[in-house]
């Protein structure tokens, strides 16, 4: 066994140039040991193989690999969701949908059908269902690769039982109507520069034509045949694109316009207009 003190870590994040709070996630990973228990250890034991295996995650970080994606997976709302090469990793301020929908259907118990558009790994759809212990989900999405992820976390979070899968162009597979239809698609431009962050997730969950707004024309003429009298669709919206997405259909009013932690235009709450 070989034992790293705290000094150690700090030199190993520094010659990797990884942030300590990432470097303890990874620590965690290849320990199994809590975070807090180690970011609390004056001296952690770790045999020569784990500290093999620390290192190279250090070195997948070096390069720009996202944590989410070399853990396989990421914290979002209440819970951890398990994400990888097909998925888009969770991201903070998607929390925001989760949040509206509890400002909006603020009964519990309520008996609520709630469609998860684009569900990537579930995360916004299961976070709601996890909520409402009568609702029911329906996941959907194009890719099986992203739909066999968000079966695996519906399952984790013991909560499979009262969801569905299907896999979807948008809409064209979708025979029902629902309270709640929540949808974070891929919104941004085709000649966009991503960071090197992002471009490990797929982009088929982040490029949105042109101008980054193919798939909100595509979906919001048809929202209005998929939601019960009184339901709400929860869109979530890239920076600047607010003006273009609501001028898109005129059969839907704008019920809330609302801002991300960074006072972004984040989500869109839409009605169909009476
Ligand atoms: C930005 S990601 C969002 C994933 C997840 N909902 C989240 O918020 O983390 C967009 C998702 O839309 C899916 N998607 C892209 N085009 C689609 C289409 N034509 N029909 C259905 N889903 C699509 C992608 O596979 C991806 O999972």
């Amino acid at each position: 066994m070989i034992t790293l003190s705290s000094k150690d870590i700090k030199e190993l994040c520094s010659s990797f140039s990884v942030d300590e709070h990432e470097a303890f996630v990874l620590l965690q990973h290849v320990l199994g040991t809590p975070y807090s228990s180690l970011v609390l250890s004056k001296e952690i034991k770790i045999s020569k193989e784990q500290l093999f295996a620390f290192k190279s995650k250090l070195k997948m970080r070096f390069d720009h690999v996202p944590v989410a994606k070399i853990v396989g997976h990421k914290a979002f709302y209440n819970h951890d969701f398990i994400t990888n090469e097909y998925t888009l990793d969770p991201r903070p301020e998607t929390e925001l949908i989760v949040d509206l929908v509890v400002k909006y259907f603020p009964n519990k118990t309520d008996t609520l059908s709630i469609l998860d558009l684009g569900c990537g790994t579930g995360c916004i759809g299961l976070s709601i269902l996890d909520l409402y212990p009568n609702a029911k989900l329906l996941l959907a999405d194009i890719s099986t690769d992203a739909l066999t992820v968000a079966q695996k976390n519906a399952i984790r979070l013991k909560i499979d039982k009262r969801c569905n899968c299907v896999k979807s162009d948008w809409f064209s597979n979708i025979n029902a109507k629902f309270n709640i239809i929540v949808c974070n698609p891929p919104y941004v431009a085709e000649n966009y520069n991503l960071d090197f962050d992002t471009s490990h997730d797929p982009k088929i969950a982040l490029f949105g034509g042109k101008d980054g707004l193919d798939a909100y024309r595509n979906i919001l003429p048809e929202v209005h045949k998929f939601l019960v009298p009184n339901g709400l669709l929860f869109l979530e919206i890239g920076i600047n694109q607010c003006d273009n997405i609501c001028a898109i259909e005129s059969r839907l009013k704008v019920v809330e316009i609302a801002k991300d932690l960074q006072g972004i235009e984040r989500t869109i709450v839409f009605k169909v207009k009476n």
